[in-house]
């Protein structure tokens, strides 16, 4: 019986072993075959198993000698590119291959192959299985490729316009006043330090996107929705759970992000079972619960209005993007244009007819409503929350922004009168663009940008810096180190003062003169120069430094590039703009010193505390981690007191 048991035991060990053994053989020599360094790894790090337990095997692994694991364990580590940064890839090269049993890749940091894979779409799609977890309520946009994503891409992009760039600005400046006033309440009360940083960037994005993109009025604890509101979009932005639901529409929001993993992970049933006695399911099932039933009634009301307008022959826009209207009606103008009679030609019809057969449907109507809610919300509100603290991290560079915001706007102007196509321009030449710039450099949201190689046909990759062409194998994985490029110290300048080492913020290195680089996309054969809507135009004038194509892409590049990027910039200048033109952002000091202790101090005695507030910030700053996108998890947190200029305590007379 046991001698039975045993063998049985052993035939699985053994084929699990032989498939393994045989899977690195196979891939081994593949990776052979192209020419590149490559770095043969014992498992996937995606493999499950090992996700759950790597933080087990790990210290065993370490116990062994060095040179058994240095090379290559690193890779089966999360965030290992934010982590160890320029150390491997300056040991392997800027592109290597990493084999594994069931998977291989292609990493690069080579800003050539990245500016040739990124504009080469359909040899390198968008690897969108990466994506699964961000289809749970339907096939959208960021999630497909080829002609469905073209589809989806077509019904979303018109409204990525200057116009609704300029709805953005003026929005992103009330929501923003909004913020002040919230932390301007907190900065006068007996507890003055600010822990909130993530919360509240996440409200001032999602409000912001809330409005420009679906017309909703998401508002701050206390402000109350305008009158002027379409009483079907109330409900939305109530402070209390509306009827028939348990929470409010921001809070179903902010908990489907927050329990994303496990809203993926577990079927429903397991999870509404676990929710009778767990909170963490129970939050989650409720929230996501919530969301689903608030996006049938948006959308049913949506729709309601696209069939009366199609009847009418009218257009009700609520002045922004309306995304969640253009959607639908993509599809119910044409249901109902068939049985309106006599106003419509004929190729209306048929144009009409064509449209209807690739129409989106709810799910998928959903799928991209929650895209465009994830994308352009946890993105953006990391950015800030990114961009505030080292801002506080870094004095110097905040003095300099708010003397470009006076310069530019006025230290005492009414923020609600600046005027978008005005100011643009200048406030994006200036440390405020820079200083969002020196942000994506350091913390992309997206770390890694995955593609493939086309399962049709292996295709060839010239890599400029070994000059050398190598063939990639069809159905290869391909990982764009963005984070990593980011700080390459080939092709960013460190030598000038503006300009210290490339882990550092330093917003000045954006100032540096270049030469100017032009454009090779043209000389890429096989490039997908279509033009697939959304901002296109140039950020800021020539003048500035302007990063080797490849080299900078917190948006990614090419066809699947951000839609959202010219939407993300407004919003956070006029952010920024709002909050240093009459406050300056500081570090708490509370673990090392109460207030009274630090108004008696004289300034050399503030800038020796400040520098352990800032060694702290930097050390938690480095505890990112990515899921989803890369940011603060968990409880780890930097406290920060907002200040009216004039009063600052620290960032006056502190430099670095
Ligand atoms: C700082 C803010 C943002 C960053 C860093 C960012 C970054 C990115 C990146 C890297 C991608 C490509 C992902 C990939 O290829 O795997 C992407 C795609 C996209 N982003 Fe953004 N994004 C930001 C804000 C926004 C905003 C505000 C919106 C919308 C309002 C938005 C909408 C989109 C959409 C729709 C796509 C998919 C485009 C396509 O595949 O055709 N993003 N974004
Ligand atoms: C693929 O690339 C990532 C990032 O470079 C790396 O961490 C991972 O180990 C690779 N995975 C495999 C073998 O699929
Ligand atoms: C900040 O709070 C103080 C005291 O509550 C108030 O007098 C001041 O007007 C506020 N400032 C702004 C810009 O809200
Ligand atoms: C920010 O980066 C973009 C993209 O590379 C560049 O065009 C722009 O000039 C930069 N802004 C500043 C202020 O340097």
């Amino acid at each position: 019986m046991a001698s039975k048991f045993l063998l049985v035991v052993g035939a699985i060990v053994g084929f699990g072993m032989f498939t393994v053994v045989n899977g690195l053989w196979t891939n081994i020599r593949k990776a052979r075959k192209t020419g590149l360094p490559y770095v043969v790894v014992p498992c996937s790090p995606y493999n499950a198993l090992w996700q759950l337990s790597f933080k087990i095997w790990v210290p065993f692994i370490q116990l062994l000698p060095k040179s058994l694991w240095e090379n290559w364990l690193f890779i089966l580590l999360p965030d290992w590119g934010y982590n160890t940064g320029q150390e491997h890839f300056s040991r392997i090269g800027d592109s290597f291959l990493v084999v594994g049993p069931g998977s291989m890749n292609l990493t690069t940091q080579s800003p050539a192959a990245i500016h040739e894979i990124t504009s080469r779409r359909e040899h390198f799609p968008k690897a969108t299985d990466h994506y699964s977890i961000l289809e749970m309520f339907g096939r959208n946009i960021l999630t497909t490729e080829g002609s469905v994503w073209r589809f989806h891409r077509k019904a979303t992009s018109a409204s990525f316009n200057e116009k609704n760039a300029a709805h953005t600005f003026s929005e992103a400046i009330h929501q923003a006043q909004g913020l002040v006033a919230k932390w301007n309440e907190t900065a006068q009360s007996d507890s003055p330090t600010i822990n909130t940083i993530e919360k509240d960037t996440m409200t001032l994005a999602l409000n912001i996107i809330g409005y420009v993109g679906f017309g909703l009025r998401l508002t701050w604890p206390g402000e109350t929705i305008p009158d002027d509101t379409d009483p079907r979009m109330r409900k939305y932005g109530s402070h209390t759970p509306p009827p028939g639901h348990s929470m409010t529409f921001a809070t179903s929001v902010e908990l489907v992000l927050h329990h994303i993993i496990m809203l993926l992970l577990m079927p429903t049933p397991l999870l509404r079972f676990l929710a009778l006695f767990m909170k963490a399911p129970r939050a989650a099932y409720e929230a996501n619960d919530n969301y689903v039933r608030y996006m049938r009634e948006f959308l049913d009301d949506k729709i309601e209005v696209a069939k009366e307008d199609a009847a009418s022959g009218r257009r009700s826009g609520d002045g922004g993007m309306d995304l969640m209207g253009q959607l639908v009606r993509g599809r119910y103008d044409d249901e109902t244009a068939k049985t309106r009679t006599g106003a419509k030609k004929k190729t209306d019809t048929i144009a009409a007819a064509a449209k209807t057969e690739t129409a989106l449907t709810d799910d998928e109507i959903i799928g991209n409503a929650f895209i465009m809610m994830v994308a352009g919300h946890e993105t953006t509100a990391n950015s800030l929350h990114f961009t505030l603290i080292e801002l506080a991290n870094n004095p110097a560079s905040q003095r300099a922004l708010q003397a470009d915001i006076d310069r530019l706007l006025g230290r005492d102007s009414d923020p609600t009168t600046w005027d978008y196509e005005a100011s643009i321009n200048s406030m994006l030449a200036s440390m405020l663009g820079a200083t969002i710039n020196e942000t994506l450099r350091l913390m992309p949201p997206v770390v890694n940008i995955p593609k493939w190689v086309t399962p049709t046909a292996d295709q060839p990759l010239a890599l400029h810096e070994t000059g050398q062409t190598h063939i990639l194998p069809a159905g290869c994985d391909i990982v764009l180190s963005a984070i990593t490029v980011q700080r390459h110290p080939k092709y960013w300048p460190t030598s000038k003062s503006a300009s210290p080492d490339l882990d550092s913020f330093s917003p000045q290195r954006w100032f540096e003169k270049e030469a100017e680089k032009k454009d090779t996309t043209s000389e890429i054969v096989g490039a997908d120069t279509e033009d697939y809507g959304g901002f296109s135009g140039p950020d800021t004038s020539a003048q500035l430094f302007r990063p080797v194509r490849g080299s900078f892409v917190p948006f990614s590049d090419g066809p699947r590039s951000c839609l959202g990027r010219r939407i993300a910039l407004v919003e956070m200048l006029a952010a920024l703009a709002v909050l240093f033109q009459r406050y300056s952002i500081e570090l708490a000091v509370d673990e090392w010193a109460d207030d009274k202790t630090v108004e008696a101090m004289d300034n050399e005695a503030r800038r020796t505390l400040y520098s352990r507030a800032q060694a702290r910030s930097r050390e938690t700053l480095r505890g990112a981690t990515t899921i989803l996108t890369l940011k603060l998890h968990g409880t780890a947190s930097v406290p920060v007191r907002l200040v009216p200029r004039g009063q600052e305590r620290f960032v006056h007379c502190v430099d670095a």
